[in-house]
């Protein structure tokens, strides 16, 4: 009988292990992100009086597609396709801020020019997005992350100055996204920015500035 139980667990095993195997193989893919939204919204006033920092963030409810371009769109979008200029200014409009989407599933690139997502890396990197456990599991992480080479011949200052400015409007943005929509947010600066560049196999020229979870609130 023991031996029996023991053959039954070891194939109930097997079939797991090998479903979380394959689930796990599956590549990840591009991700095309519908049109932004452009007709939604409350009124600028009403939203700015609900911006805050919100820490509550639940692990469960996940952001649809469509929240997912109208939130990226809004931080760093082109809204003018003529210049291909953006929601948020950059000095000398260097257009140096990188978002980089981080996901339960892996790590994408929001490539600005398509409005869509690239696949970066298969890997679960919130763990290194933040030290607050919340960051951790938010369904959604935004990873700023200001690429120097695109800054031209600046001052090592003065590369940092600008890009932790130009990741300010993004991240405004972002706020001012979620207090529209009711969604829980908080720019993060407690994050150990060598290890999760080191986790996103970032090149030296990159830097990560901030980190910024998104996602429903849990209360
Ligand atoms: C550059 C910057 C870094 C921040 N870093 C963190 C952080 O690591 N963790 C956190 O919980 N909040 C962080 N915050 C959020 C602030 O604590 C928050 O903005 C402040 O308490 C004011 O609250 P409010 O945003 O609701 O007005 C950061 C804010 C800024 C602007």
């Amino acid at each position: 009988m023991q031996k029996m139980t023991r053959l039954v667990a070891g194939v109930v095993f097997v079939v797991i292990g090998w479903g979380l195997v394959a689930a796990a193989a599956e590549p990840l893919k591009p991700v095309v992100l519908p049109a932004p939204q452009l007709d939604k919204g409350r009124p600028l006033m009403q939203v700015l009086k609900d911006r805050q920092s919100r820490r509550d963030i639940s692990p469960d409810k996940k952001l649809s597609l469509q929240e997912l371009s109208d939130l990226l769109w809004a931080a760093c979008g082109i809204n003018r396709p003529d210049s291909g200029k953006r929601t948020a200014p950059t000095a000398s409009n260097s257009q140096e801020i990188d978002i980089y989407v981080a996901t339960a599933e892996g790590l994408f690139l929001y490539e600005v020019k398509g409005h869509k997502l690239d696949p970066v890396l298969q890997e679960d990197v919130r763990q290194a997005a933040g030290k607050q456990a919340f960051v951790q599991t938010a369904p959604v992480v935004l990873i700023f992350v200001a690429d120097e080479a695109r800054m031209g011949r600046r001052s090592e200052s003065d590369k940092a100055f600008y890009s932790a400015t130009d990741t300010g409007f993004v991240s405004q943005n972002v706020y001012l996204y979620c207090a529209s929509e009711g969604l829980a947010t908080v720019v993060i600066g407690m994050v150990d920015k060598p290890k999760l560049a080191a986790k996103m196999k970032l090149r030296p020229e990159q830097k990560v500035i901030l980190t910024q979870p998104v996602g429903y609130s849990a209360k």
